[in-house]
């Protein structure tokens, strides 16, 4: 079942949220932030949960489902589903900017870290919560065994792209920093 890929890939964003707490507790203990976890982080953020998850959710998933006729309750929840992706897209931008400020010295950047690692443990769980209990199950009904076959093959043709993507994006940021 295509889901139970997304769920798996669930069960590793939700171990990040630990790092992301275990974070918060250092920022508040010592008054500084690990730049290089930070890096690490927000690329899992990035690449993983956002591209990688969320991109086969939204691209894949959600595409189909818009094409049948889902109950007002899932199309509902559907809904909340994207404007979370969203926020969460967003937070992750605001904290790479409060990073790039903290590492320039900025004052009052480690608050707007502190405050971005808040809203993302916040959201996600919740978010992860909601697919899983209440929306991924319900929704493969509206699917017979071979459109969730193709659904499977289209998400592995997705992340086989992902890699040669990112190394991709990367080589254009190398080139712009060298101006
Ligand atoms: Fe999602
Ligand atoms: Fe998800």
């Amino acid at each position: 079942m295509p889901v139970g890929l997304l769920m798996k890939e669930h069960r590793l964003i939700e171990k990040t949220i630990d790092v992301w707490k275990k974070e918060l507790e250092n920022i508040a203990a010592s008054g500084k932030t690990n730049v290089c976890l930070l890096e690490l982080a927000i690329d899992f953020m990035k690449t993983y949960a956002d591209r990688c998850h969320h991109g086969k959710e939204e691209d894949i998933l959600f595409r189909e489902l818009k094409k049948k006729n889902l109950s007002s309750q899932l199309k509902k929840i559907l809904a909340e589903l994207i404007r979370e992706h969203k926020i969460a897209r967003e937070t992750v931008k605001s904290l790479i900017e409060a990073k790039s400020k903290y590492s320039c010295g900025e004052k009052g950047s480690l608050d707007e870290i502190a405050s971005s690692i808040k809203f993302i443990i916040e959201v996600y769980p919740s978010h992860i919560e909601k697919e899983d209990k209440h929306f991924f199950l319900p929704c493969m009904e509206y699917f017979d065994g071979r459109e969730q076959e193709k659904m499977l093959e289209e998400f592995a043709q997705f992340d086989r792209t992902l890699i040669h993507e990112k190394y991709k994006l990367m080589l254009e940021g190398m080139k712009i920093m060298q101006g």
